[in-house]
């Protein structure tokens, strides 16, 4: 995971880097942000399956670690006219990117609000561009999470992807002697099913952002 410091001086490498023809970027932004969170567990679980996938370059974005205030902004961000250091460099990531996937818990039914707080800072650098979820819960695997943020994304101009990982009762994969996170072969398959469309939405997307 990277500081929002590191993240901004990355900004000047990855930006050479953006969707070549063969390896768009795919952010992989962990949405959950309180202290004990199972995010990260999940996120990496996801983030090691799609390195050996290997149709992206990856980049893990933890908000957490980007720790942006409640929404500040004086003037809408469709004007981009930011007035402060975090909206500048949290523009600059989200700009990079061809895609993204989702990770995220599910609290009251719903997403979480730093995820509705990062989704909002920013307009033109979500556009056109696709989005997949890794979701997690009890019983309904974090689904009612991904559908209430959906509206927001379709707003935004994003693409939502109906193929998703949904994992219910996700806390019976965490390995009690080693805390790691592996929920096994059907959410890798449908992992890889996820990753597949992404590829081909990111692809079809790109004329749109010219
Ligand atoms: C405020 C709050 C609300 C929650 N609401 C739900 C819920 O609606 N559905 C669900 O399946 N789990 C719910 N949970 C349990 C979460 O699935 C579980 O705490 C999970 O670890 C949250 O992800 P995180 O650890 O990454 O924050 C809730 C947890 C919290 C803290």
């Amino acid at each position: 995971m990277f500081s929002v410091a590191q993240l901004t001086a990355k900004d000047n490498v990855m930006t050479e880097n953006n969707m070549t023809d063969n390896q768009p970027t795919l952010q992989v932004i962990t949405a959950s942000t309180r202290n004990g969170r199972s995010g990260p567990l999940v996120a990496d679980w996801f983030l090691n399956y799609a390195r050996k996938n290997a149709q992206f370059i990856i980049e893990p974005i933890d908000l957490a670690a980007i720790s942006l205030p409640m929404y500040n902004e004086p003037r809408h961000p469709r004007l981009k006219q930011y007035e402060y250091d975090h909206t500048k460099a949290w523009s600059a990531i989200v700009n990079r990117a061809d895609a993204f996937v989702i990770v995220t818990p599910e609290y009251n039914y719903f997403a979480p609000p730093a995820l509705i707080n990062a989704l909002d800072y920013l307009s033109h650098e979500w556009a056109y561009k696709p989005v997949g979820f890794v979701s997690y819960g009890g019983i309904s695997g974090g689904t009612r999470s991904v559908q209430s943020v959906k509206p927001l994304l379709t707003t935004l101009q994003m693409v939502p992807l109906p193929v998703a990982v949904s994992i219910p009762f996700f806390n019976q994969y965490i390995k009690a002697d080693s805390g790691t996170f592996d929920p096994g072969e059907i959410q890798e398959k449908a992992a890889e099913a996820m990753l597949n469309e992404l590829l081909r939405w990111a692809k079809a997307l790109k004329p749109l952002r010219a």
